[in-house]
């Protein structure tokens, strides 16, 4: 053969190739087995190896990369990566509908909704019809380079049906029967297994060597074009139109709705479907179809106006409660806990479920030895949700609390409008020791080291009686319990040393007062100043204060009436505690002075230039008030990247939102 006949077969070849990928791979419908596939993918390489100048960089040969990387370069995206404002329910849609017609006025307008894929958000770029690079989301801003890996799914078209300059966007996803059979796979090996299908992707396409990527059976849906303007086309679903005939895959479940009542129709049904799909999905994106109307709408800080991601409610599991323990709190709170077979749940492995009080276990009828349903609140807290009593074999016992605290066995009490059974009896060794825990935590003495582990141990070893006594430990007695060494007795030694010096307010929120969390702990140090003024005032005092209402000052006035408080306080005094406020003191600026003076504001989001807690200090040093949640009462809030809840809050009320730049911009006037 030679070259000229050579290039005319590659060229054959490449279509011919192309088609039936794009037939089994984007359409689902092959029309040859795939050993004619393999043959002609053979006949290729052959040819490629006897003229390598016939090899090009979209051909099929090179969808698996010889090279392994040291690392993924970054990559900028050119238009940011935005992520969607959330709906969980359907007043939620409703009340995106309501924003999105005030914004466009009373023109018409219709949705377009897709499922949610849950995989990892990529970026494809093409040049000419050539697929040149992909990319992460990152940051949103600034991604990683992973085009090889992304070259190994067989989706992705290397070359477009017409040579377009475009980036498109989508999620790369593995399907649930490939995730299941990696997960095998990795079980046999002894290998960690992945948590669900979206780890499992994205931990694929992080992998440095494009051949592992090749072995994951990777697939994506594409499911936007960044920079639709110069390509004709004026709604969002003649985009994902466009996206089909230049030979992408996109999900076919989309549909265009001319209602917010047809949105929630869709969202039904699919809810309803979505465990026959074989891939997962955790929600539906739903977007203003016109191109025009999506420009209107714009972005706040984070998403756009024009779309919005409904979630579907956490993922439910059955497994057995075995059993329910008790534990005691810092309070005396009795908290009844359920023992269950270990589950996986969204993705980690529940034991454990807090069953809160005895009242939600009557209400949900749970017993020892029944079939529970399990899911984990906001994604996070594992939580017995109902159970399953048609599962019930006889075998099942009745859950009462106990008369007695398990602890210390003083009788409990239900106090007056509590659902909670207490142990009041102050000498209760798990209070105790939980109480020193407490004292001890990142937002009170802060000393590191000491966590409820030695806690326990110091106070079983009898070397702590009360929290004035870790100042008196020596290295000797420390080193001699169990897996403490002399580096970490030092360092133990140093921490609880260092603790003398902190600010009063971590004092106060350590000691534990009734009601005083670690924020009015600041205001009452701050206010007051010195232990000695806190000890001796009076519930008028305290109720002049702005944030402290009649119950936290009544139990201000108790706690530091008790004699034992009294000599608490005077032998931690004698041990080096400080016992003054040594933070900043909030100037008096005038409004007008400053653009936070007597401002009301909110943080929230992630902020890149500087910590949350230095913006806090920078703006009540400007005489704004920096509080944690966003009502009418909000004048401003600071959005940073990420920034969910609050920031819709704030949209909704109307509150002025500003972004990091602009809060830098002004602390710096
Ligand atoms: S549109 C500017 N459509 O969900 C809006 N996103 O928070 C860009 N996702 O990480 C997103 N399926 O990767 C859109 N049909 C779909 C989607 C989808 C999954 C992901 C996306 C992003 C997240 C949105």
């Amino acid at each position: 053969m030679d070259i000229n006949a050579a290039a005319e077969r590659v060229k054959e070849l490449h279509e011919t190739l192309n088609k039936y990928s794009y037939e089994y791979y984007v359409l689902d419908q092959p029309s040859v087995p795939d050993s004619e596939y393999d043959r002609l993918l053979k006949e290729l390489n052959n040819i490629e190896e006897q003229f390598p100048e016939l090899q090009t960089p979209d051909s099929p040969t090179q969808r698996v990369g010889g090279s392994v990387l040291d690392a993924f370069q970054k990559v900028q995206h050119d238009t940011p990566m935005l992520s969607l404002g959330n709906a969980f329910n359907e007043a939620d849609l409703h009340d995106f509908d309501r924003r999105v017609e005030q914004l466009v006025g009373h023109s018409s307008y219709s949705y377009v909704c897709e499922l949610k894929i849950d995989g990892l958000a990529v970026s494809l770029k093409y040049e000419s019809g050539l697929f040149v690079q992909g990319a992460t989301r990152g940051d949103g801003t600034t991604g990683e380079d992973i085009t090889a890996n992304l070259k190994t799914i067989r989706s992705i078209p290397l070359r477009l049906q017409k040579p377009l300059t475009m980036e498109v966007r989508g999620e790369a996803f593995m399907p649930k029967q490939s995730f299941i059979a990696l997960n095998a796979i990795r079980d046999e090996k002894g290998e960690e297994p992945f948590a669900n299908p979206r780890n499992a992707a994205a931990g694929s396409l992080r992998q440095l060597d494009p051949r592992i990527a090749a072995s994951r059976n990777l697939d994506i849906f594409l499911y936007g074009i960044a920079n639709p303007g110069p390509l004709g086309i004026s709604t969002h679903s003649e985009g994902l139109d466009l996206l089909d005939s230049l030979g992408f895959k996109t999900n076919k479940e989309r549909r265009v709705c001319a209602t917010i009542d047809e949105v929630i129709l869709y969202v039904k049904e699919q809810s309803e479907k979505r465990k026959q799909l074989s891939y997962e999905i955790d929600g539906i994106v739903i977007k203003v179809n016109s191109l025009d109307q999506q420009d209107e709408l714009g972005f706040t800080a984070k998403s756009p106006r024009w779309a919005t991601a409904y979630k579907f409610p956490a993922e439910e599991v059955v497994t057995k409660l075995t059993d329910i323990t008790l534990s005691v709190g810092r309070t005396g709170v009795v908290t009844p806990t359920a023992v269950l077979q270990p589950v996986r749940v969204a993705g980690t492995t529940v034991g454990r479920a807090s069953l809160h009080n005895e009242d939600l276990i009557r209400e949900k009828d749970i017993r020892i030895g029944d079939m529970v349903v399990v899911k984990k609140a906001g994604d996070i807290i594992p939580e017995v949700v109902s159970v399953l009593a048609d599962r019930r074999t006889g075998e099942e016992k009745e859950f009462h609390m106990p008369d007695r605290c398990p602890e210390c066995d003083s009788e409990l009490v239900r106090l007056e409008g509590e659902v909670a059974l207490r142990c009041i009896n102050p000498q209760c060794p798990a209070q105790i020791r939980e109480g020193m825990t407490h004292f001890v935590s990142r937002n009170a003495m802060n000393i590191e080291g000491l966590g409820e582990k030695v806690v326990a141990q110091l106070y079983r070893e009898k070397l702590i009686t009360d929290v004035a006594d870790l100042y008196t430990l020596q290295k000797e007695t420390l080193i001699r319990l169990e897996r403490m060494g002399e580096k970490s007795a030092d360092n133990l030694l140093a921490a609880i040393e260092e603790s003398k010096q902190n600010s009063l307010e971590r004092l106060l929120f350590g000691l534990g007062i009734r009601h005083v969390g670690a924020k009015a702990a600041k205001t009452l140090a701050m206010e007051f100043g010195t232990m000695d003024r806190l000890k001796n005032v009076t519930t008028e005092e305290l109720t002049a204060i702005h944030e402290i209402g009649g119950k936290m000052a009544d139990a201000v006035v108790l706690y530091f009436n008790q004699p034992e408080v009294e000599q608490l306080i005077g032998k931690l005094k004698a041990a080096g505690v400080n016992m003054a406020y040594t933070g900043p003191v909030q100037a008096a600026v005038a409004e007008g002075e400053s653009a936070f003076a007597g401002k009301t504001v909110v943080l929230t989001g992630k902020l890149s230039q500087l910590t949350r807690n230095d913006a806090k200090e920078q703006i009540e040093a400007l005489g704004g008030t920096v509080t944690g949640s966003v009502s009418k009462k909000t004048d401003l809030v600071i959005a940073g990247e990420e920034a969910g809840s609050k920031l819709e809050k704030a949209e909704k009320l109307g509150v002025e939102v500003w972004d990091e730049q602009r809060l830098m911009d002004e602390l710096k006037k």
